[in-house]
Formats: C-alpha cells, sequence, structure tokens
C-alpha cells in the first residue's frame, strides 16, 4: 500500500538530485481579499485536491496562474510563497495574466474550445484565432517561468492538462535535459471528433515533446495514438505504447488518478465534522429524511439537469417517498463568463425552482440547492449523512467526487449512483451504473439505491474502498514517478 511515507522514500531514492516541479493552471492555494483580511481558499479542483498531498510529500515547486485578488500580496520578490498555510512544505510559484491573457487562454481556447472538445457532451466547440493566439503565448509564459526555476539544475517537470499542451515542446526546444510529464485530466476522444480542430497539428506536436504522457484510462491512450496515426508524421509502437517524433520518443501510459484516501477516511469522524452533520441537520431540517447528494462544479459534463430530472422522474412515480426524500445539490460556479456556462446555470436554477414548486409542502421540500463553495468539513459531513451519491457525468476523464464520497463511507454504508461515461466506472464497479441520459433507468436506479438491503449496501462499499485505498493517490504518483525516474537510466 502506497503512502505519503513510501512516496517520500521514493522520491530520495529516485529523484534526490532533481528538483521536482509540477506545472497547472489552477493553483491550489488562492489568496483572497475577505474585507481588510487575506484568507486562502482550496479551488473547487480535482487537479489541486489530487496533487496537494503529493506535493506536500514530495516538496519542489509548484507554478500556476496566480488568480485571486491577494495572490500578489503574500508572494516574494520571485513570485514565490510557501504552502499550505498551516505546514508548508513547498513553494507555489505565481505566474501573472492580464484580464486579456486570461480571457484568450483560460475562458477562451483550454475552456471554449479543447474542453468541449475533448468531452462528448454535445457542446460545440469554438476556434477563434485570437484566443489560440493567446494560448500559444501564455503557455510561453509558463515555459518561461519554468525555466526561470530550474535554471541549470536538473529537472523534473510535471506539467497538468489541456491548458498547457504546447509547453513540453517549447521546455524541451529551450533547454532538452529537462524530463517532462504531462498528465491529461480530461477524456481523449477519437480522432474523427478531434479533427475538427485547426491546430490539431500543434497541439499534437506540442504534447510530444513530453517524455511521458498519462492519461486515466487505456481507451483515451488508444484515441491519443489513433489521433497521431491519421493527423501528424510520427512512428508508433503500438506494442510499447510509444510515439516518435522529431527524434523525441513519448510513452504514451495510463494512470488512473486518485484521492488521499486515509485522509478522507480518518477525517470524517473528527470532531468538526460530528458538529457539522448535528448542524446541517438543524438547518436543513434533515433530522428524519432521507437524504440524498450531488457534489459538482457546476459544469455542463457533470449531467446535473439529467440527475434533476431523474429525481423528477423519481418523485412522480413514487409519490411515498415525498417529504422523505430530500435531494442536496452542492455546486461550486465555476467558468461562469462563458455563455454555455451562463445557460446551465440558468437551467439549473429554473429546474430546482420548477420541481421544488412541484412537489413542496409547508415543511419539505424535495431539492436544496447550495451554489456555494462549502467548508472541507461541510463536505465531509454531506458523504457521511447521505443515502446516496450521483454522479452522472456525461463524460469525465476519473470523477474524484465519487472516490472522495467512497474514501469519506468508514461507517461503509451509503450507495454510489455512478455514469458509465467516467473513468471511475472502470474501477468502481460495485456502483449502481447508470446511463444519466436514459432518465427512467436513472429514476429505477434512485430506487434501487433507496430500498438496497443494508448487507448488500456493506458488501458493495467495502469492495469500493478497497481499490480507492489500494490505487490511492500515492500510487498514481510513485507510478508515475517510477516511470519518469526511467527516463534519467535511458530505460
Ligand atoms: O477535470 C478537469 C479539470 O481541469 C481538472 O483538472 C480541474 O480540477 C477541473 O477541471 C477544474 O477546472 P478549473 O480549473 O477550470 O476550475
Amino acid at each position: 500500500m502506497w503512502t505519503r511515507k513510501s512516496l517520500q522514500e521514493l522520491m530520495t531514492e529516485k529523484l534526490a538530485n532533481h528538483l521536482f516541479m509540477v506545472v497547472s493552471n489552477r493553483e491550489p492555494y488562492i489568496h483572497t481579499f475577505v474585507g481588510e483580511e487575506i484568507k486562502c481558499v482550496v479551488p473547487a479542483s480535482g487537479l489541486t485536491v489530487a496533487l496537494d498531498p503529493v506535493m506536500r510529500a514530495c516538496g519542489g515547486t509548484w507554478i500556476a496562474h496566480g488568480a485571486g485578488d491577494a495572490d500578489r500580496d503574500v508572494v516574494d520578490s520571485a513570485s514565490r510563497v510557501k504552502v499550505p498555510p498551516e505546514d508548508p512544505s513547498y513553494y507555489l510559484k505565481r505566474v501573472w495574466l492580464s484580464k486579456e491573457e486570461e480571457n484568450g487562454y483560460y475562458y477562451g481556447f483550454a475552456n471554449q474550445a479543447l474542453w468541449p472538445l475533448c468531452h462528448v457532451s454535445y457542446t460545440r466547440p469554438e476556434f477563434q484565432e485570437s484566443q489560440w493566439n493567446t494560448y500559444k503565448r501564455v503557455n510561453a509564459l509558463f515555459a518561461k517561468s519554468v525555466l526561470e526555476e530550474v535554471g541549470d539544475r536538473n529537472a523534473f517537470v510535471f506539467v497538468q492538462d489541456y491548458h498547457l499542451a504546447l509547453l513540453p515542446r517549447i521546455l524541451r526546444e529551450a533547454n532538452p535535459n529537462i524530463i517532462t510529464a504531462q498528465f491529461w485530466h480530461i477524456p481523449w476522444p477519437n480522432p474523427e471528433a478531434f479533427r475538427i480542430s485547426p491546430w490539431q497539428e500543434e497541439i499534437l506536436d506540442g504534447l510530444l515533446g513530453n517524455d511521458l504522457l498519462g492519461f486515466h484510462i487505456r481507451y483515451h491512450c488508444n484515441n491519443f495514438l489513433d489521433t497521431v496515426d491519421r493527423a501528424i508524421e510520427a512512428r508508433i509502437d503500438r506494442d510499447r505504447y510509444e510515439v516518435t517524433r522529431k527524434g523525441v520518443t513519448t510513452r504514451v501510459h495510463p494512470f488512473p488518478i486518485s484521492v488521499d484516501f486515509e485522509a478522507i477516511s480518518g477525517e470524517t469522524d473528527s470532531k468538526e465534522v460530528l458538529v457539522e452533520i448535528d448542524r446541517l441537520k438543524h438547518q436543513w431540517r434533515l433530522e428524519d429524511c432521507l437524504l440524498g447528494l450531488g457534489l459538482d462544479r457546476i459544469d455542463y459534463t457533470k449531467g446535473i439537469p439529467e440527475r434533476l430530472k431523474a429525481l423528477d422522474r423519481f418523485l412522480e412515480k413514487n409519490p411515498e417517498y415525498r417529504e422523505r426524500l430530500v435531494f442536496v445539490q452542492a455546486g461550486v460556479p465555476s467558468r461562469v463568463h462563458i455563455d454555455s456556462y451562463k445557460i446551465l446555470n440558468e437551467e439549473i436554477n429554473n429546474l430546482v425552482e420548477e420541481i421544488n414548486w412541484k412537489y413542496e409542502s409547508d415543511h419539505w421540500k424535495p431539492i436544496i440547492y447550495a451554489r456555494e463553495h462549502l467548508a472541507p468539513e461541510t463536505l465531509a459531513a454531506l458523504r457521511r449523512m447521505t443515502n446516496f451519491c450521483i454522479v452522472s457525468s456525461l463524460h469525465d476523464g476519473m470523477n474524484l467526487v465519487a472516490k472522495e464520497f467512497v474514501a469519506g463511507r468508514n461507517d461503509e454504508d451509503g450507495v454510489l449512483i455512478l455514469s458509465p461515461f467516467t473513468g471511475a466506472a472502470r474501477e468502481l464497479t460495485d456502483a449502481l451504473l447508470v446511463n444519466p441520459y436514459a432518465i427512467d433507468h436513472f429514476a429505477e436506479a434512485i430506487k434501487t439505491a433507496l430500498e438496497m438491503p443494508k448487507e448488500e449496501r456493506q458488501r458493495r462499499m467495502r469492495r469500493m474502498r478497497t481499490v480507492v485505498q489500494e490505487n490511492n493517490i500515492y500510487k498514481w504518483a510513485a507510478d508515475i514517478i517510477t516511470e519518469l525516474a526511467k527516463f534519467e537510466f535511458g530505460q
């Protein structure tokens, strides 16, 4: 079983002479003004949740966009601050972007072109040349920050996600001694879907500047190899899962990401969480209710309208559950300047309003929509209290909410209703798998979850907990570092 300690030992053994760096768009800690005071906030991001424990264990530097309004007030002259605030163990180095750069690169090319391009959820990607140009410029800015930090040291640079597809090639050309890996946190679509990108060659070439390229599942690795095969000049070795282009060989491997199982499981019994459970029961009048839960970033890939429609259908078909079941949908607003997100927000608000209006009584309404950033103890309390949790993504690379739910149930109870279109469904086969587009089946699954005998719930939850415990975030990091270290020794 991989732990924080064994990962630290592996780092000392394999990477002792190297600077270890993570590079991502999203920063793990955001400093923000609350009145006169500066508060440090943890963003709602699977990527940062997964990588923060790894950085705590490994030390090194994490480079990311400084997006908080107080971010500049806490850094040193090299734009660095030590984090986490309560136990400083690594450097966060911030890259500063202008509003125009953030618009073209993050809200623009990354999230209006690449995000819908890679997720099969029927939102049309938009390709604008000016956004593409800004994306290129911002990737070069990140590269500059990495190269400054590396200097003439040996370094392993671990790049995250679709915001930085061009970075590895820039690093490779500037400093061929840097060993680079990239993890693509979202799905990779098939070549027919990807080829509509007017800049598919440049994107693939950028990614093939990496020594190692990781996806959550083998299916996405295969899609990537197929895309390379159709789009550009490169030699592909399908047995070894390697691509060679411009003299560089890139290994393409699956690494299913995970969570810090022990930490999440342990915090569930903390005094703060138990107090929070009592507070929520009282505040939301949940004392004698059955509870369902959805916890998401508000994104059109998460299937939130589909789950609300399934709840509606469930209450329609099963009136005996009216006044008994409460569904808490907690959601953090996300990418709110993009039209497709504005439309989604409105759709969700309307659905919540309509469904509540249709069924509510004097002292009960079926849906509580908490559209806000909830504290970690509130999230832990909700996970622990609920009878079932719904993860209904239309398409998702992995989905860590599902794994967090399982890790948080150290009482070995609770049912996970999970979309088969998530990476997590490959591992969590004891969840109730249901197609979120099939509203009637979905409504049936809610009934099955509520009526599942305790023994079966426990049997399923125990098995899922074993899977998440064994394949935890430290194993994910250790597998990648072991693979990366091979490049050092030319294996
Ligand atoms: O799921 C893909 C992803 O980019 C994650 O890697 C990240 O945690 C999440 O989306 C959050 O997105 P954003 O950084 O845009 O808030």
